[in-house]
Protein backbone atom coordinates (compact mmCIF):
# COMPACT_ATOMS: atom_id res chain seq x y z
CA UNK A 1 0.00 0.00 0.00
CA UNK A 2 0.77 3.49 -0.69
CA UNK A 3 0.88 5.94 1.95
CA UNK A 4 -0.94 9.51 0.94
CA UNK A 5 -1.33 12.32 3.11
CA UNK A 6 -4.23 14.59 1.77
CA UNK A 7 -3.63 18.16 2.86
CA UNK A 8 -6.16 20.75 2.82
CA UNK A 9 -4.70 24.59 2.84
CA UNK A 10 -8.19 26.35 4.00
CA UNK A 11 -9.65 26.31 8.15
CA UNK A 12 -13.06 26.76 7.12
CA UNK A 13 -15.65 24.49 8.80
CA UNK A 14 -17.71 24.36 5.27
CA UNK A 15 -14.35 24.39 2.81
CA UNK A 16 -15.02 23.38 -0.24
CA UNK A 17 -11.29 22.32 -0.71
CA UNK A 18 -12.26 19.80 1.97
CA UNK A 19 -15.14 18.62 -0.10
CA UNK A 20 -12.54 17.95 -2.69
CA UNK A 21 -10.56 16.28 -1.17
CA UNK A 22 -13.62 13.69 0.15
CA UNK A 23 -13.87 13.43 -3.58
CA UNK A 24 -10.32 12.74 -3.52
CA UNK A 25 -10.27 10.08 -1.22
CA UNK A 26 -13.88 8.32 -2.70
CA UNK A 27 -11.14 7.93 -5.15
CA UNK A 28 -7.86 6.87 -4.33
CA UNK A 29 -10.60 4.12 -2.37
CA UNK A 30 -11.60 2.60 -5.55
CA UNK A 31 -7.98 1.75 -6.76
CA UNK A 32 -6.91 -0.72 -3.40
CA UNK A 33 -3.53 0.50 -4.06
CA UNK A 34 -3.75 4.33 -1.34
CA UNK A 35 -3.58 4.18 2.28
CA UNK A 36 -5.09 7.70 3.00
CA UNK A 37 -4.74 10.07 5.78
CA UNK A 38 -6.27 13.00 6.23
CA UNK A 39 -3.91 16.09 7.90
CA UNK A 40 -5.09 17.65 11.19
CA UNK A 41 -6.15 21.27 9.91
CA UNK A 42 -2.84 23.58 9.57
CA UNK A 43 -3.92 25.53 12.47
CA UNK A 44 0.08 26.01 13.21
CA UNK A 45 1.48 29.08 14.76
CA UNK A 46 3.07 31.30 12.95
CA UNK A 47 6.77 30.41 11.72
CA UNK A 48 9.10 31.78 14.03
CA UNK A 49 13.00 31.29 14.07
CA UNK A 50 12.67 31.91 17.40
CA UNK A 51 10.74 29.08 18.16
CA UNK A 52 13.38 26.21 16.18
CA UNK A 53 15.21 23.62 17.69
CA UNK A 54 14.65 22.61 21.23
CA UNK A 55 11.35 24.94 21.28
CA UNK A 56 9.14 23.73 18.21
CA UNK A 57 5.40 23.63 19.10
CA UNK A 58 3.92 20.96 19.76
CA UNK A 59 1.10 21.11 16.32
CA UNK A 60 4.51 21.36 14.56
CA UNK A 61 5.98 18.40 15.68
CA UNK A 62 2.72 16.64 14.84
CA UNK A 63 2.85 17.94 11.42
CA UNK A 64 6.11 17.38 10.96
CA UNK A 65 5.93 13.43 11.96
CA UNK A 66 2.91 13.56 9.75
CA UNK A 67 4.73 14.58 6.74
CA UNK A 68 7.42 12.16 7.37
CA UNK A 69 5.30 9.20 7.72
CA UNK A 70 4.05 9.80 4.17
CA UNK A 71 6.07 9.25 0.77
CA UNK A 72 2.62 11.20 -1.24
CA UNK A 73 1.27 14.33 -0.59
CA UNK A 74 -2.21 15.44 -2.25
CA UNK A 75 -3.04 19.27 -1.36
CA UNK A 76 -6.01 20.76 -1.71
CA UNK A 77 -5.54 24.47 -1.46
CA UNK A 78 -7.89 27.92 -1.84
CA UNK A 79 -6.34 30.38 -3.43
CA UNK A 80 -6.05 33.66 -1.57
CA UNK A 81 -5.20 37.12 -3.95
CA UNK A 82 -3.75 34.90 -6.50
CA UNK A 83 -1.63 32.88 -3.88
CA UNK A 84 -1.51 29.60 -2.20
CA UNK A 85 -3.48 30.01 1.46
CA UNK A 86 -1.08 31.53 4.04
CA UNK A 87 -1.80 28.33 6.44
CA UNK A 88 -0.46 26.25 3.59
CA UNK A 89 2.78 28.18 2.90
CA UNK A 90 3.56 28.26 7.52
CA UNK A 91 2.95 24.74 6.84
CA UNK A 92 5.27 24.43 4.01
CA UNK A 93 7.80 26.88 5.71
CA UNK A 94 8.21 24.78 9.06
CA UNK A 95 8.27 21.17 7.60
CA UNK A 96 11.67 22.63 5.52
CA UNK A 97 13.76 23.75 8.58
CA UNK A 98 16.31 21.98 10.27
CA UNK A 99 17.30 18.92 11.34
CA UNK A 100 15.42 17.73 7.62
CA UNK A 101 13.63 19.31 4.90
CA UNK A 102 11.01 16.87 5.16
CA UNK A 103 9.52 17.75 1.68
CA UNK A 104 12.46 16.34 0.15
CA UNK A 105 11.52 13.54 -2.16
CA UNK A 106 7.76 13.48 -1.58
CA UNK A 107 5.74 13.15 -4.37
CA UNK A 108 3.05 15.42 -4.27
CA UNK A 109 -0.43 16.39 -6.06
CA UNK A 110 -2.22 19.54 -6.19
CA UNK A 111 -5.71 20.94 -6.43
CA UNK A 112 -8.16 23.54 -5.94
CA UNK A 113 -11.35 24.41 -5.09
CA UNK A 114 -12.86 28.07 -5.98
CA UNK A 115 -15.85 29.74 -6.58
CA UNK A 116 -14.15 31.39 -8.61
CA UNK A 117 -14.24 30.60 -12.67
CA UNK A 118 -10.28 29.81 -12.71
CA UNK A 119 -10.33 27.26 -10.19
CA UNK A 120 -7.56 28.56 -7.90
CA UNK A 121 -5.26 28.22 -11.40
CA UNK A 122 -2.83 31.54 -10.74
CA UNK A 123 -2.63 30.18 -6.75
CA UNK A 124 -1.34 26.52 -8.30
CA UNK A 125 1.27 27.50 -10.73
CA UNK A 126 2.97 29.71 -7.60
CA UNK A 127 2.34 26.43 -5.44
CA UNK A 128 4.05 23.74 -8.23
CA UNK A 129 7.05 26.68 -8.19
CA UNK A 130 7.16 26.81 -4.49
CA UNK A 131 6.80 22.81 -3.99
CA UNK A 132 9.37 22.37 -6.93
CA UNK A 133 11.96 24.60 -5.14
CA UNK A 134 11.97 22.68 -1.94
CA UNK A 135 12.68 19.02 -4.16
CA UNK A 136 9.50 17.73 -4.66
CA UNK A 137 8.32 15.73 -7.49
CA UNK A 138 4.69 17.47 -8.86
CA UNK A 139 3.42 15.61 -11.27
CA UNK A 140 2.44 17.48 -14.58
CA UNK A 141 -1.75 16.68 -13.94
CA UNK A 142 -3.74 19.02 -11.26
CA UNK A 143 -7.07 19.70 -10.43
CA UNK A 144 -8.96 23.02 -10.78
CA UNK A 145 -12.64 22.93 -9.17
CA UNK A 146 -13.83 25.76 -10.74
CA UNK A 147 -17.51 27.48 -9.29
CA UNK A 148 -17.08 25.38 -6.35
CA UNK A 149 -20.38 26.90 -4.86
CA UNK A 150 -22.23 24.80 -7.21
CA UNK A 151 -19.98 21.46 -7.46
CA UNK A 152 -20.99 20.60 -4.32
CA UNK A 153 -24.53 18.62 -3.18
CA UNK A 154 -26.25 19.87 0.21
CA UNK A 155 -24.14 16.27 1.65
CA UNK A 156 -20.97 17.75 -0.09
CA UNK A 157 -20.77 14.96 -2.36
CA UNK A 158 -19.03 16.36 -5.48
CA UNK A 159 -21.35 16.75 -8.10
CA UNK A 160 -19.95 18.20 -11.27
CA UNK A 161 -19.02 15.23 -13.63
CA UNK A 162 -16.06 16.78 -14.93
CA UNK A 163 -14.26 18.05 -12.25
CA UNK A 164 -14.84 14.19 -10.78
CA UNK A 165 -12.50 13.52 -14.36
CA UNK A 166 -9.72 15.66 -13.36
CA UNK A 167 -9.62 13.93 -10.45
CA UNK A 168 -9.82 10.73 -12.08
CA UNK A 169 -7.33 11.92 -14.70
CA UNK A 170 -4.66 13.13 -12.01
CA UNK A 171 -5.05 9.69 -10.39
CA UNK A 172 -4.16 8.16 -13.31
CA UNK A 173 -1.13 10.58 -14.11
CA UNK A 174 -0.16 9.07 -10.22
CA UNK A 175 -0.34 6.00 -10.79
CA UNK A 176 1.79 6.06 -14.16
CA UNK A 177 4.29 8.51 -12.10
CA UNK A 178 4.51 5.71 -9.07
CA UNK A 179 4.67 2.84 -11.76
CA UNK A 180 7.99 4.55 -13.36
CA UNK A 181 9.55 5.34 -10.30
C1 LIG B 1 -8.32 36.74 1.56
C2 LIG B 1 -9.04 36.04 0.43
C3 LIG B 1 -8.57 36.17 -0.84
C4 LIG B 1 -9.19 35.47 -1.90
N1 LIG B 1 -8.62 35.53 -3.14
C5 LIG B 1 -9.12 34.71 -4.11
C6 LIG B 1 -8.43 34.61 -5.37
O1 LIG B 1 -7.41 35.23 -5.62
N2 LIG B 1 -8.93 33.77 -6.30
C7 LIG B 1 -10.06 33.02 -6.06
O2 LIG B 1 -10.47 32.26 -6.94
N3 LIG B 1 -10.74 33.11 -4.89
C8 LIG B 1 -10.27 33.93 -3.90
N4 LIG B 1 -10.91 33.99 -2.69
C9 LIG B 1 -12.16 33.26 -2.49
C10 LIG B 1 -11.88 31.81 -2.09
O3 LIG B 1 -11.65 31.04 -3.25
C11 LIG B 1 -13.10 31.26 -1.33
O4 LIG B 1 -13.27 31.95 -0.11
C12 LIG B 1 -13.01 29.76 -1.10
O5 LIG B 1 -14.26 29.30 -0.65
C13 LIG B 1 -11.93 29.42 -0.09
O6 LIG B 1 -11.71 28.03 -0.05
P1 LIG B 1 -12.42 27.08 1.03
O7 LIG B 1 -13.89 26.99 0.65
O8 LIG B 1 -11.73 25.75 0.88
O9 LIG B 1 -12.24 27.69 2.38
C14 LIG B 1 -10.34 34.68 -1.63
C15 LIG B 1 -10.82 34.60 -0.32
C16 LIG B 1 -10.17 35.24 0.69
C17 LIG B 1 -10.69 35.05 2.12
Amino acid sequence: MEKILLINGSLRKESYNGKLLRAVSNELAKTTRFETTFCPNLDLPLLNEDLEGTNLPQSVLEFRSLLKAHSIVWIASPEYNGAPSGPLKNAIDWATRPPENLWAGKICVISSASPGALGGARGLIQLRTILSGIKCWVIPEQVQCSVAHEAFSPDGALQNGAVVKQIQSTLTGLQSFLDWR
